[in-house]
């Protein structure tokens, strides 16, 4: 695999693109809006001068990752000679559904479908195609170029070569992949989620406050992000609607989101990027 083309210019976007540039990759990053993409491209140049203040890569290595992206506002344009897509747009099943569909239409016939979905059935996306033995989830953790795990997702139809192929790709990151089965939030968000919406309840109900409950997961725990302030990171209205495909998924109430964060949302307080939700951001 050369050529991987990333749909998405967005926090996840962006740094998978990053990954795979910086290791020799030549990426096509497609996103419908130019302001976005020539954002990315800034955002990755920071990212990629921490590395290199850190050792991590030096100036040369930065030179060639930033060389190796392209960016296209058409997709048709950016995924013609894709050996693989990683689509990283908006989590919301009607926009990747109709994503697929046109993927499938315009890649080759050896191109492999994969998803960065946080939660959205893969075997659902895979239907969609006619190529589902094709389509993969590859569920990167934000920071991208930071966090080692890389949660390959198979779909009832995946094939066992497409998941080996993945599985070897990821470890070409340097990352360190695991595979597991398409289930509601799959294994990450089907831990994580539950313990943050605790936490939420834990505040809603007045046991403790904000600071106090992350402080126990951080130093009790040895967490680097309380479940509050980590909340706060992926997003209010992301942490609410993966519980609710939970919660719908395995129809047990023990999923249900706690009522303060469903308010939070719906008030627009959706975390860090919002400018408040259990902290406030300047
Ligand atoms: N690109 C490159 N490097 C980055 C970076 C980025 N975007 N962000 C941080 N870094 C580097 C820093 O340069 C620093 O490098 P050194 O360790 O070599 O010094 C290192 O990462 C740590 O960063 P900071 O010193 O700025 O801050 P920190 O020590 O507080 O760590 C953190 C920040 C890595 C985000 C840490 O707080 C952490 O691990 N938090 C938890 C993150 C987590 O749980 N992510 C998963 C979220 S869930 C998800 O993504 C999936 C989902 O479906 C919801």
């Amino acid at each position: 695999m050369k050529n991987i083309a990333v749909i998405g210019s967005g926090t996840m976007g962006n740094g998978i693109a990053h990954v795979f540039a910086q290791h020799d990759y030549r990426v096509a990053l497609i996103d419908i809006n130019q302001d976005a993409l020539d954002k990315a491209l800034s955002t990755i140049e920071k990212n990629l001068d921490r590395q290199v203040d850190k050792g991590v890569i030096n100036e040369q290595g930065k030179a060639k990752a930033l060389q190796n992206i392209h960016t296209y506002t058409q997709m048709e344009n950016g995924v013609y000679e894709a050996d693989l897509v990683v689509e990283a747009a908006t989590e919301n099943v009607e926009i990747k559904l109709s994503i697929f569909r046109e993927l499938d239409k315009i890649c080759p016939d050896k191109t492999i479908l994969a998803s960065n979905t946080s939660s959205i059935s893969i075997t659902k996306i895979g239907a969609v195609t006619g190529r589902p033995g094709k389509v993969i989830g590859m569920h990167f953790m934000n920071p991208v170029p930071v966090m080692k795990l890389i949660e390959v997702i198979r779909g009832y139809a995946t094939t066992d070569e497409v998941t080996d192929q993945v599985m070897d790709l990821s470890r070409k990151l340097g990352k360190s992949p695991v595979e597991v089965n398409d289930y509601p939030g799959f294994v990450a968000n089907r831990i994580l989620m539950p313990m943050i919406n605790e936490a939420i309840y834990t505040y809603y109900e007045g046991v403790a406050g904000v600071e106090e409950i992350d402080t126990v997961m951080k130093l009790g725990m040895a967490h680097p992000m309380g479940p509050l302030q980590l909340a706060d990171f992926i997003g209010l209205d992301v942490c609410l609607s993966i519980l609710r495909v939970l919660h719908d998924g395995f129809g047990n109430p023990k999923y249900a989101p706690c009522p303060l964060l469903a308010n939070m949302v719906e008030a627009g307080y959706k975390g860090a990027k919002s400018g408040e939700g259990f902290y406030k951001y300047t």
